[in-house]
């Protein structure tokens, strides 16, 4: 089997400065893509910026004998995503990758969680995937061809004490993916989910050193890569990778149980029943899943 290349591909990789960001940029230039290294070079907490960061990751890049260009704008504005991706455009002619990387962390125990950190983490999360992707996938419809990564984390998919503002803006990211699979589908845009699990500054005292040198984000990017590729023909899905392991994770709904003259005591009484995830299932939009649920339970009233 060939190599997977990205010859005349040009990707755009938000939070490219260090950790994830980083390994995917050094990983799609080396197989043939122009890469836009986009970092804002703030502090981990979002505070602060700078243009080292991404400097240093285009040197890097460069030095391998790659094509790169930086870029210093932060995520969460929509001025700052239309630059990224103009950043592209006049560097490289187009844009065919964007993997929506860029992250900060503001934990703290729920009821400790000020505004700020709340809105802080949306708008680098969630506002700062949309302000990158709405305006590369406007270019990727007129091409008929893109490929969309967006970063969501197992806090996202599973919960995590004291993260309520990261994991819930994490969320947010599947359902941005799963209406993108749909909308992008005509014109072969490719939209999936990463949680990666990686040593980086956002985790170096989550985790002990011996766990974190088995976890180099090199261990993550062929993931993303591989999903970034022509070849990959998957969309909507998301994956989890660290250290190696990589899986898939999705939302699936229990067969459930239908029950005509619904009350809060058949509630009660078929709780068991409406629990029992045998036979889960998968549905590709939520129209599918709407028709196929609740078209039997009106057909049984
Ligand atoms: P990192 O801190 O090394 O990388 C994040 C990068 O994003 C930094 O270089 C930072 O300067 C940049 N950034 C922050 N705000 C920005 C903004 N407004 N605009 C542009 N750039 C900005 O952390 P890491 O671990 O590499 O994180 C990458 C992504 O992976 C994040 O979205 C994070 O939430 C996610 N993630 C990481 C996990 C891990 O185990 N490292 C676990 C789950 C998710």
């Amino acid at each position: 089997m060939s190599d997977v290349r990205f010859d005349d591909r040009v990707a755009v990789v938000t939070g490219a400065g260090g950790g994830l960001g980083r390994a995917h940029a050094l990983l799609l230039a080396s197989r043939g893509a122009k890469v836009v290294v986009n970092d804002l070079g703030g502090s981990r907490e979002g505070s602060g910026s700078g243009s080292k960061m991404a400097d240093q990751v285009v040197d890097e890049i460069k030095a391998a004998g790659g094509e790169a260009v930086a870029n210093y704008d932060g995520v969460d504005t929509y001025a700052g995503g239309e630059n990224i991706i103009k950043t592209a455009v006049d560097a490289f002619g187009k844009v065919d990758i964007v993997i929506a990387n860029a992250g900060i962390l503001r934990d703290r125990a729920f009821h400790n969680l000020e505004e700020a950190d709340w809105d802080k983490i949306f708008a680098v999360h969630v506002k700062g995937s949309f302000d990158v992707i709405q305006p590369a996938f406007r270019l990727m419809r007129q091409q008929s061809y893109g490929r969309i990564i967006v970063t969501t984390s197992n806090a996202g998919l599973f919960g995590n004490f004291g993260q309520a503002n990261y994991s819930s803006a994490k969320t947010a990211l599947l359902g941005l993916a799963s209406t993108l699979e749909l909308e992008g589908a005509k014109y072969n845009i490719k939209a999936n989910v990463i949680a990666p699990v990686a040593a980086s500054r956002l985790t170096e005292d989550v985790m002990p050193p011996a766990v974190l040198e088995k976890l180099l984000p090199e261990l993550v990017s062929p993931v993303v890569a591989y999903l970034c590729s022509e070849e990959c023909q998957v969309s909507g899905n998301i994956f989890t990778a660290g250290g190696g392991y990589v899986g898939r994770a999705a939302i699936v709904e229990s067969k459930g149980a239908i029950l005509p003259g619904i009350s809060i005591e058949a509630v009660r009484d078929n709780f068991d029943k409406i629990s029992d995830m045998t036979g889960a299932e998968e549905f590709s939009n939520a129209f599918e899943e709407v028709s196929k649920r609740l078209s039997a339970a009106t057909a049984a009233s």
